[in-house]
Order: C-alpha cells, then sequence, then structure tokens
C-alpha cells in the first residue's frame, strides 16, 4: 500500500484552528486565508489520530463540494485512501470514515436524521440557515470514550447564515441552552496565507479593488458591512405587535405557500380601515397531506371570513399525491373547502411591495404589522439576505416560505376596507367583495 504523504505546513491561523477542541470552531473572515484547505486537512488529521471516528463535511451545493472538496481531497489523498463515489465517503484504514455530503434544499439536512457523527465540518457556514445549522447539530453525537463531539465552521461574510454566524461567533450572544465558553473564533486573513500570497500575488490586487463594503468584508473580514439583509427595515419594535381583537368587518384573507418537504406556510391576514395589513395568524407544516393542511386551515379559521386565500403557483402544478392520484394540491383544497387562487408571482415587484409595506407612513405606523405569535414569519423575515446574482431579488437559499406567502399577500391587491354602512341593506354582505376568479388574481 501507498504511504500517505500529506504536504504544506500550516500558517499560524491554521494551526490554531487545527488544535481548537471546542464544541464549535470557525474559522473565518477574508478570503483566501486558507480556510478549506485547513477543514479538509483538519478532517483527515482527526480520521488519522482517532481510529473508527466518524466524520461529516458538507458544502451547500454539490457543484461546490465536488470541486471544493471531493477534487481536491483526491489529490491530497492521492489513492491511499479508498473513496467510494456513490456514497461519497473516504474509508481509511483504521476504520475512520469522512463522508461529503451538500444540502442544497432546506429540506436536505434531513437526510442526516438519526445519524450520528463525531465531527461535523460546515464549509462556507453562512451559506447554511440558521435551522439546518441547528438540526445538523442533533447529528453531532458520539458514542466513544475518547472524543468529545465537534463541529468546524469555516465562513466569509455575507449570505442567508450571515446573520446566526455573526451572532455566534463575532458578536457572542448567547441564547438559552448555548454556552459561550463552547464557541471559538479564529479570524482569517488572505494575508496570512503565505502560499497563495506568493502564488498569487493578483488576487490580492483583485480584492483590494473591489468596492469599498466589499473590500472590508472581503480582504479584512469585517462582519458589520455586509449583512446582506433584504429586509433591513423589519424591526421587532415596528412591526411585531401584540395582538387585539380584530374588528369582525375588517377584510380578511389567506396566503399559502405550499410545501411538503420543505414546510408549507399558511397566513392569515386583515386589513385595517386605514389600509394597515395585519398578519394575525400563521400555520407552518412540514410533510403534512395537503388534505390535513386544508382541514387544519379551516379548523383555525373557525367563524372568521375569508375573503379569498392566495397560494403559490405549485399548487396547481403537483399532482399524483397519495390518496388524490390525479389531483393538484388547488383541487384537493378545493375539495376539502378551501378554494385557492393563484398568487402573482413577480418576485422582484412582490418584494418591493412588501418593502412599501414595511416602511413608516407619515404617522410613523408601518403599512404592515405582525402579531407576536406568527413565530416563524418573525423569525425568518429578517434572515431574508440578497442572491448574489440578481441584487434585486431574495437568494433562494435562505428559510423563505413564510415570507414569500406574505409576499403572496401583499400582491393580493387588498382594497381599504370600508366601516359597514349604518344599516346593511338586507343580503348585503360588507365583507365580502366578488368572488374572485380561478385562475385570475384576487383583486378585491
Ligand atoms: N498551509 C497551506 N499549505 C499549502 N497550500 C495552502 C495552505 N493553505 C492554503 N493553501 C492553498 O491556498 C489556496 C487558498 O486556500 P483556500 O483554503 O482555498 O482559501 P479560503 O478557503 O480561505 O478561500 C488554495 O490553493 C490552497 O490549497
Ligand atoms: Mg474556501
Amino acid at each position: 500500500m501507498k504511504t500517505l504523504h500529506l504536504s504544506g505546513t500550516p500558517n499560524p491561523k491554521q494551526q490554531a484552528f487545527f488544535l481548537s477542541t471546542a464544541p464549535h470552531t470557525a474559522y473565518g473572515g477574508a478570503r483566501g486565508g486558507g480556510k478549506s484547505w485547513a477543514m479538509r486537512r483538519k478532517l483527515v488529521l482527526l480520521a488519522l489520530r482517532y481510529p473508527g471516528l466518524n466524520e461529516l463535511l458538507l458544502r451547500r451545493t454539490l457543484p461546490e463540494l465536488q470541486e471544493n472538496h471531493v477534487l481536491p481531497l483526491l489529490k491530497e489523498l492521492s489513492g491511499c485512501i479508498s473513496y467510494h463515489q456513490t456514497q461519497r465517503c473516504f474509508t481509511f484504514p483504521n476504520g475512520s470514515r469522512i463522508k461529503l455530503g451538500y444540502c442544497d434544499k432546506e429540506a436536505d439536512v434531513f437526510q442526516y436524521q438519526g445519524q450520528e457523527y463525531d465531527v461535523i465540518g460546515m464549509e462556507e457556514a453562512t451559506h447554511f440557515t440558521e435551522s439546518q445549522m441547528q438540526f445538523l447539530t442533533t447529528c453531532n453525537r458520539s458514542t466513544r470514550g475518547d472524543f468529545a463531539p465537534r463541529m468546524y465552521y469555516t465562513c466569509n461574510p455575507g449570505g442567508p447564515g450571515h446573520e446566526w454566524v455573526k451572532r455566534l461567533f463575532i458578536d457572542r450572544r448567547y441564547g438559552p441552552g448555548e454556552r459561550a465558553e463552547d464557541y471559538a473564533f479564529i479570524p482569517a486573513r488572505l494575508t496570512d496565507n503565505r502560499v497563495l500570497m506568493d502564488r498569487d500575488p493578483g488576487y490580492y490586487q483583485k480584492l483590494l479593488r473591489l468596492p469599498e463594503h466589499l473590500k472590508r468584508a472581503y480582504l479584512d473580514g469585517d462582519w458589520d458591512v455586509l449583512s446582506g439583509r433584504y429586509f433591513p427595515e423589519f424591526s421587532q419594535r415596528l412591526h411585531v405587535k401584540a395582538p387585539f381583537a380584530i374588528p369582525t368587518w375588517w377584510r380578511r384573507f389567506r396566503a399559502m405557500d405550499w410545501g411538503y418537504n420543505d414546510p408549507c406556510c399558511v397566513l392569515w391576514l386583515a386589513v385595517s380601515p386605514e389600509g394597515q395589513i395585519i398578519v394575525y395568524r400563521e400555520l407552518y407544516v412540514r410533510q403534512m397531506l395537503s388534505s390535513q393542511v386544508a382541514k387544519k386551515v379551516r379548523e383555525l379559521t373557525g367563524g372568521e371570513k375569508m375573503a379569498y386565500t392566495v397560494a403559490s403557483p405549485d399548487a396547481w402544478q403537483q399532482r399524483g399525491l397519495p390518496g388524490a392520484e390525479g389531483d393538484c394540491i388547488a383541487d384537493v383544497f378545493q375539495k376539502n373547502g378551501v378554494p385557492l387562487i393563484p398568487a402573482d408571482n413577480r418576485r422582484i415587484h412582490g418584494w418591493q411591495r412588501l418593502r412599501e409595506c414595511l416602511a413608516p407612513g407619515a404617522d410613523g405606523a408601518p403599512g404592515l404589522v405582525i402579531f407576536e405569535g406568527c413565530k416563524e414569519l418573525i423569525r425568518t423575515l429578517p434572515l431574508l439576505t440578497y442572491d448574489e446574482r440578481d441584487h434585486e431579488d431574495v437568494s433562494d437559499r435562505c428559510e423563505d416560505h413564510a415570507p414569500e406567502a406574505l409576499r403572496y399577500g401583499v400582491m393580493s391587491r387588498h382594497p381599504k376596507a370600508q366601516p359597514p354602512a349604518e344599516k346593511p341593506r338586507p343580503g348585503y354582505d360588507p365583507f365580502f367583495g366578488p368572488a374572485p376568479q380561478r385562475g385570475g388574481f384576487a383583486s378585491l
């Protein structure tokens, strides 16, 4: 058998990363500092040091994983360690394993449900959402006596996970169940990486020519300039309200972003006489059949009058559901007493409309408020970040199901509600307008 020769000498920051045994160690900041190299090398060293160690190395997408880790690892381990292509796993002679994976969609993390890894490496951790990270920590377990489970992260500022990485490793603000002493951060600078500086001095010059805010983020590893938050105007103080009794005559409607493996989110909205939208209830479920979601929606709605329910266009595409073959989601909802109409799905237009709703009016009150019980919407709306390729749009890597439902809701062109006439005409319903037609947008 060939002997494994690992080339390269770690720089001082990489050494610090190698030496950290904290339950959570992040190595991050500037680009080109040698983070990916250190992550690969650390996992290999651990595999050699602890026989039978089970490790998982993740990147957000498969092409990134292939390019950044599978190919370099194949080269670095140069035929000494066997690689199973279908399982995407390196198996060491001492029984240690490094499995490589990706979590493209939000729900892709569930493939690791019930699995146990002594070490998990999250490469470019800011590309992962906080819920993905939280789920992965539940897979970071060890039954062996000689090793406490650890997570290693590499990261650059910006991206859907910017806020949680910054909170845990830079701002060091901890919530229940999180202990400050469990989190270690090693800042990276491009100038630490002599190999790259010598081999490609042009890379440093390239970063120097970036616009100021990107230069500070990518060259200096500054976490304050590039939050990338799509809705910086959203604030708990301004937009989150304690529930109050909504008068029955205010117009109410629902908006849904359908999902089965990804969460399905339904929001209940009301419009005040001044035109303010109030999101007063949410349903956020995973892996629930469409007929059950419809039933739950009716249950939660109770006796409230709903003008309409807008839903994501995919509700008209998905067919062949167990127990309802041939029906699309919208058909199932219709049969279960919740007729849907397709939402206006112009993304950029919709996000813009939502931004306008969040802005305070002349009286200081925003055009949209959310009742504090709508926890998932309140949690995920501020986490939306810009799409790196299209700076008008939201990144599709965010956990966006509740915000998407909200976008459909605000795009459904609600009018201002009017107080009822003193004495309603018989048969006149001050609440319902003409029923919107299926296939058209709600334009009540
Ligand atoms: N200690 C080292 N020895 C040899 N090459 C290194 C070392 N650290 C980094 N490199 C090389 O420098 C380049 C940039 O490193 P990389 O880990 O990709 O940076 P980052 O992930 O921080 O952007 C890569 O070609 C990598 O192989
Ligand atoms: Mg890298």
